[in-house]
């Protein structure tokens, strides 16, 4: 067996990996990532796209943001549909200043994949059977196989950067961890398209049919969603299906402009919330999807992943730096404080917008009259939009 060594060794190359590696790498602390996929399939997954503040900011810090800045599209507001009707939410107007970055996940892991790949700093793709060992002790390894090898990498510090479905958070004994879960009785049928936008803005639509979204990637590819009961095969939607019953859940004004085209992609998703505490364990600490989920209606789950990214590396700058060991034990808490309110406002979200299969009469109104209360109230699109661009990081002091 092969020995590696290697300060932080970081599982998985998807978004909070990658941006944890590129931070870490800058800040002249080596990093090995191991990744169960190829370059190719991390790639080619097409994921959310809406940006905070935050996260703007921390992929300039890690000096990945040119294409960003070149390219991406400034949201100053977005568009809330209730009865055939648009309500504007007002970003900069309502939070003083703040609005959001609307910018691929794909992108973002392109531009992170280069600059990892241009700094020369390791990533060993299609790295299969990771196991994580000795993680209560100051000197955690993992052993894992490559191109038919097998091999043992120590390290100081362990990132589960894994996703839900990783093996880090299921190395940690299930009696350290406490679960919590909502899974929703419906999906996302998603559809990508090089077609204008039909809004210059997002557009979030509560019909009676189900929950419609129009989103984008760029003046010319669109995003489009339908809520969809979660088992839905894909198969069952033609491009024509899905057109037909995106034009009847938008107001008339948007469903007459609305261009359509052959789908480049096509997909289902289906929608959770889950948070596991607390997010380390001795010398692994946990973040983005390996540790919560949300459902996308208030698109935090990407930038979920960044506000634990900068936690972990602002705590771990102090810890090779100063010495400040004490601030280890403080990385789940202060995560998890975001991360609640996020899930909050994306379960939230998710009940006001869509519609619930089981829910009888009552409480569908009652999820009709919330919705028209907060968009027809300041105080209520300021809450939305607050909580949208995205709440504060907390400082590491
Ligand atoms: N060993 C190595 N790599 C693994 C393993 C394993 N056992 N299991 C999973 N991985 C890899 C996956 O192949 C994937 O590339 O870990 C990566 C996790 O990436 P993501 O799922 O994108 O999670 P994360 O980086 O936390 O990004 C969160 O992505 O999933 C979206 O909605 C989510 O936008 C959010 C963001
Ligand atoms: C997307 O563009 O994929 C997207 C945008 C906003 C959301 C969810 C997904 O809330």
């Amino acid at each position: 067996m092969k020995t590696l060594k290697t300060q932080v060794a970081i599982i998985g190359a998807g978004p909070s990996g990658l941006l944890l590696g590129q931070l870490l790498h800058n800040a002249g602390i080596q990093t090995l990532m191991l990744e169960r996929q190829s370059a190719d399939y991390v790639q080619g997954r097409i994921r959310a796209g809406v940006l905070e503040q935050g996260m703007v900011d921390l992929l300039r810090e890690a000096g990945v943001s040119q294409r960003m800045d070149a390219e991406g599209l400034v949201h100053d507001g977005f568009e809330l549909a209730l009865n055939g009707r648009l309500t504007h939410i007002d970003l900069k107007e309502l939070t003083g200043g703040q609005s959001v970055m609307v910018y691929g996940q794909t992108e973002v892991t392109r531009d992170l994949m280069a600059a990892r790949a241009a700094v020369g700093a390791t990533t060993l793709y299609e790295a299969r059977e990771v196991q994580l060992h000795d993680l209560k002790t100051d000197q955690p390894w993992l052993t894992f196989e490559h191109q038919g090898e097998v091999f043992r990498l120590e390290c100081d510090y362990i990132a589960g950067c894994d996703g839900f479905h990783g093996v880090a958070r299921q190395s940690i004994p299930a009696e350290s961890l406490q679960v919590f879960e909502r899974v929703y009785p419906f999906g996302w049928l998603g559809m990508l398209c090089d077609t204008p936008p039909v809004h210059p803005e997002l557009v979030y639509a509560r019909h009676p049919r189900g929950f419609a979204l129009c989103s984008m990637r760029s003046a010319t590819r669109s995003r489009y969603y339908l809520q969809v009961p979660a088992d839905e095969p894909v198969s069952d939607w033609s491009d024509e299906r899905f057109w037909a019953e995106l034009k009847k859940r938008l107001p008339a004004e948007l469903a007459e402009t609305l261009v359509t085209g052959p789908s480049l992609e096509k997909s289902v998703a289906p929608l959770r919330s889950f948070v596991v505490e607390p997010m380390q364990y001795g010398r692994l600490f946990l973040l983005g999807d390996a540790a919560h989920i949300v459902p996308p209606t208030g698109a935090k789950g990407l930038n979920l992943a960044a506000s634990d990214v900068s936690t972990l590396y602002r705590i771990l700058l102090k810890v090779y730096g100063e010495g400040r060991v004490d601030l280890l034990e403080q990385y789940s808490a202060i995560c998890l404080r975001r991360v609640w309110k996020a899930e909050r406002f994306s379960w939230w979200m998710t009940s006001m917008m869509h519609q619930f299969p089981e829910a009888d009469s009552f409480t569908q109104r009652i999820a009709e009259s919330e919705l028209d209360y907060f968009i027809h109230s300041r105080a209520g699109r300021q809450t939305i939009a607050e909580n949208y661009v995205g709440l504060p990081y907390e400082a590491i002091e």
